[in-house]
């Protein structure tokens, strides 16, 4: 399968820029996500990559061929850039059976009877939805719908599979069960995919690699493990599980320190964070605290050799289930903890590891 490359995509509507300057490479076989917050952009990427929307400027290719090299009356029309296309809405034809919906894009590209019928249960099969074929759209459920999508945006063998938040419409659980069989089809049919969400849980469990999107430029493209760990930006950090972004100034640098000690605000309390290249004395900087390495404690409990403690009270408490969740004041500042287990009392000390600190020069 080819490799997907988009290099300077710009596009704009009516004077407003949409995208500026997109650069990602796809690699053969990858499960790529785009993830962003709602109007960043991800839908007009997946659109220009179809050719359902022309960029500004910019190239788009699929191994040697080019779909796109910055002038509109060159582009491979859609039709011919032999993508798999899902959208949200599973846009099935209501009056055909599930496996004419199918069979319709192998007409269209002129497949003989007897293959059509092999593809269309071969692709029911990969969903499992090969008994249903005979039923009609109406006949179904949403998630069983959502199969049929699945399978005709692959039945004609693309070379790269388009997804736009195709799970959406699920319920929370079958979308659990949707992402499961979702990747376990990608990796059976190996087809380099783009999927768009919003929704970084999904982004996460289901992609080799995710590049993360905010008002129309990439923050970073990484696994989703760089993603989480080490976030590029305090913006992706932000958008990435519940993090804490705290203001301060760097008070203590010493060169061969492996941390450094940041002023937290007006806080009055200080934090050692481990160093980043050109940290230095007097930096402004924005220190981001995961929720869930936030370690709480009682006033009088001790804490290892070299964890920060700082001191918090309890302004609310509340039980999700699977945890407590925090909110607390940190010398005036309010962040968020996780614990499962409950404190009483409403003073609280704070477990920090340095190393579960990320530290970046405050941007104004
Ligand atoms: N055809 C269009 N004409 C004018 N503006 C558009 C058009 N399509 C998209 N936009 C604008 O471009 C921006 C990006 O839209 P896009 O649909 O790519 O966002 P998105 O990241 O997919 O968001 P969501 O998560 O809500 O689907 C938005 O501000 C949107 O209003
Ligand atoms: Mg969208």
């Amino acid at each position: 399968m080819p490799e997907l490359v988009v290099e300077n995509l710009k596009k704009s509507f009516a004077g407003n820029a949409v995208l500026e300057d997109i650069n990602f490479t796809v690699n053969d076989g990858e499960f790529f996500t785009l993830l962003g917050p709602s109007g960043c952009g991800k839908s007009t990427t997946l659109s220009c990559v179809a050719g359902l929307e022309h960029p500004d400027s910019g190239t788009i290719r699929v191994g040697d061929q080019i779909f796109f090299d910055g002038d509109p009356r060159t582009a491979v029309p859609p039709e011919s850039r032999n993508l798999g296309l899902v959208f949200q809405s599973y846009a099935l034809w209501p009056h055909m059976t599930i496996a004419y919906n199918l069979a319709l894009p192998l007409k269209l590209r002129k497949v003989s009877k007897a293959e059509q019928k092999r593809l269309v249960d071969e692709a029911l099969d990969k969903v499992d939805m090969l008994h249903l074929r005979d039923r009609y759209p109406h006949q179904l459920s949403g998630g069983q719908q959502q199969r049929v999508a699945l399978a005709r945006g692959i039945v004609y063998a693309p070379g790269v599979l388009l997804l736009d938040e195709p799970l959406s419409n699920l319920d929370a659980k079958m979308r659990d069960q949707a992402r499961i069989w979702l990747k376990s089809l990608q990796r059976e049919v190996g087809i380099t995919t783009v999927y768009v969400t919003h929704d970084q849980i999904e982004a996460m469990s289901l992609s080799d690699r995710v590049a993360v999107f905010m008002h129309g430029r990439l923050q970073q493209v990484g696994t989703p493990t760089a993603i989480y760990e080490t976030p590029a930006t305090t913006e992706v950090a932000g958008f990435i599980g519940r993090c804490n972004l705290l203001e301060g100034q760097i008070e203590e640098a010493p060169a061969e320190g492996r941390t450094v000690r940041v002023e937290l605000g007006t806080t009055g309390q200080r934090l050692h964070v481990v160093r980043r290249d050109g940290a230095h004395e007097g930096q402004n900087v924005t220190v981001g605290l995961r929720s869930e390495r936030i370690t709480l404690a009682g006033p009088a409990d001790v804490a290892d050799d070299g964890v920060n403690v700082l001191k918090a009270t309890v302004k609310h408490c509340s039980y999700t289930g699977a945890r407590f969740e925090y909110q607390l004041s940190l010398g005036g500042l309010d962040i968020i903890a996780e614990s499962p287990i409950r404190h009483e009392g409403e003073e609280i000390n704070l477990l920090i590891r340095p190393e579960d600190c990320l530290l970046y020069p405050t941007t104004i």
